[in-house]
């Protein structure tokens, strides 16, 4: 990441970080509206599942690992 990169990514109130062979990491505020309609309000750090394995999604639950997901 250059500079100007660095800079505007501390003003961002939200942020995406891919972890290499797991979820997305999602830094921030959010509100997440699943498959059934349901709205979750996440203020933290969430991780979300990027392996298509996850017994809980959108969530990672850490089934990347068995699943020898590797990106
Ligand atoms: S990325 Fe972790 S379960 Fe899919």
């Amino acid at each position: 990441m250059n500079d100007k990169a660095d800079q505007t990514s501390a003003q961002l109130k939200t942020q995406i970080e891919a972890l290499t062979n797991g979820p997305l990491l999602v830094y921030g505020s959010l509100l997440i509206k699943d498959k059934n309609g349901e709205k979750r309000l996440k203020n933290k750090t969430t991780a979300l599942c990027r392996c298509g394995h996850s017994n809980n999604k959108p969530f990672c639950d850490g089934a990347h690992v068995k699943s020898g997901f590797e990106v």
